[in-house]
């Protein structure tokens, strides 16, 4: 059977400024907190290896470039790195980022490749988390200053904006389950940090608007549809739709709807953990709405009622209302311990379709890490990775029967282009058409970005 896509449907990758750029001698970037992270705590990095050791996108950017040619890339996201372009967070901007910035998207241009440009992702800048962070309401207006800069910098060739990726993971990794610097467990403080960052998002929606510069301007969630363990037990839906709300909802709702679920509110409520805020706020968000949703899929995430007696008692934690659910029999990537759903996908759709007034979405990342993939080189020396293309093909044919049911879906963008640092897993797990050897920072296309050049060329496949 043949899947067809539709018309000019993007086709491509994404990354990020941390996880691509690198540190270099002279740059004038400051820290963020990987950087600090890393240096107080190394032994929390797989192999040690940390975010200044990433792929060298600053110097070899036009190499790169032409690698995503060479694997049919028409449209690609990398984000601006708050930390190099306002190293001080607030204030003088660092012109050797305005340089490297600048390069990147004309040369992005010249080969005719869609930029998509995400403004945050995952790295406050050292100086601005020594304030609170997101817990800070004078971050959220230092980060609309530095969105406005972006705006004004780039904005004459940039015309796909986004204002943040993956927003809630910070949340659970930095406030709940200790994977993110500033390592706090406490979900009272996580709900602040998570309301603050929908207001971040809608300052800078709204200040892009106001400078009518001719683009669209989204967001970028990972959702983890919720599935009960048993839709016949009531307790288990309950609990699957508490997870719902506070992983999928409580960033989806006020991007799309301006506004936050009622069950939320009253969630929050119950546990004494609703976040402070200012009623001018509240309309901001009303009123500073997304254009189009980035959607990152990777899982499912399977819900049962609470069954296990771990139960905190002098915080909040959402976790005191449900346990995640491993369904016997699940497939999985064993490297990452993620099941793998792929009708996940098409679930989406109909969900953005029929809950979210079908706005205009991409598929901004899908992908599938993989450790040592070394062991999969052939005789010609590339990497022979017929899982991923696999892995690929089974995602797009529910994406596919999404569309065909009128899910208002342009694009898929798979994580990532090349083997890049990925947090505290590092280099652990490879996701890359590209293949990087860490040592030589040689660039080998593996059989899966051959693959992927005919994706993009035959706009589809064949199964
Ligand atoms: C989501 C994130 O956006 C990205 O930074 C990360 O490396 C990938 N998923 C893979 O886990």
């Amino acid at each position: 059977m043949k899947y067809i896509f539709p018309e000019k449907f993007w086709w491509g990758s994404a990354t990020s400024g941390p996880q691509s750029e690198g540190t270099v001698k002279g740059d004038g970037k400051s820290k963020n907190i990987w950087d600090y992270w890393f240096e107080i705590a190394p032994e929390r990095f797989f192999d040690g290896v940390g975010p200044q050791n990433t792929s060298t996108f600053y110097q070899n950017y036009k190499k790169d470039i032409q690698l995503l040619k060479q694997t049919g890339h028409n449209s690609f996201r990398t984000s601006i790195q708050w930390s190099r372009l306002i190293p001080e967070g607030i204030g003088e901007v660092n012109d050797k980022a305005v340089v490297f910035y600048n390069n990147v998207i004309d040369e992005l241009i010249k080969n005719n490749i869609e930029i998509v440009i995400n403004l945050y992702h995952f790295d406050m800048p050292l100086c601005m988390q020594q304030k609170g962070g997101w817990e800070n309401k004078k971050v959220v207006e230092a980060y609309a200053e530095y969105a406005k800069k972006c705006f004004e910098l780039f904005g004459d060739r940039v015309k796909y904006w986004t204002t943040f990726n993956e927003p809630i993971v910070p949340v659970e990794g930095g406030y709940l389950y200790d994977f993110h610097y500033p390592n706090v467990i406490d979900g009272k403080r996580g709900a602040q940090v998570a309301y603050h960052t929908a207001l971040a998002s809608a300052k800078a929606i709204q200040c892009y608007k106001e400078m009518g510069q001719n683009g669209q301007i989204g967001i970028i969630l990972n959702l983890t549809p919720s599935y009960p363990r048993s839709e016949q037990n009531a307790e288990d839906v309950k609990a699957a739709h508490i997870a719902d709300l506070c992983f999928n909802k409580s960033f989806l709702e006020p991007a799309i709807k301006g506004e936050y679920p009622q069950d939320l509110i009253e969630f929050l409520k119950q546990n004494n953990a609703l976040p402070q805020y200012e009623q001018e706020d509240i309309e901001i968000i009303k009123n500073n709405t997304v254009d189009f949703l980035g959607v990152n899929y990777y899982r499912p995430r399977r819900i049962k009622a609470k069954e296990s007696d771990v139960i905190y008692k002098d915080i909040f934690m959402p976790d005191n209302y449900f346990d995640e659910y491993d369904m016997p029999g699940r497939k999985e990537n064993p490297y990452r311990g993620w099941e793998i759903y792929e009708k996940g996908i098409y679930d989406i759709c109909t969900i953005l379709r029929t809950e979210y007034n079908n706005i205009p979405f991409f598929i901004s990342e899908n992908g599938m890490g993989v450790e040592n993939e070394q062991k999969y080189i052939n005789e010609e020396g590339y990497i022979e990775d017929d899982y991923r293309i696999e892995f690929i093909k089974d995602h797009l044919k529910w994406l596919h029967k999404g569309i065909e049911e009128g899910a208002n879906c342009k694009g898929y963008h798979l994580w990532t282009f090349i083997d890049c640092w990925s947090w505290t897993n590092a280099y652990k797990n490879r996701y890359g058409l590209v293949a990087l050897d860490l040592e030589t920072q040689k660039r080998t296309i593996k059989k899966s970005g051959k693959w992927f050049k005919e994706l993009s060329e035959n706009n589809g496949f064949e199964y």
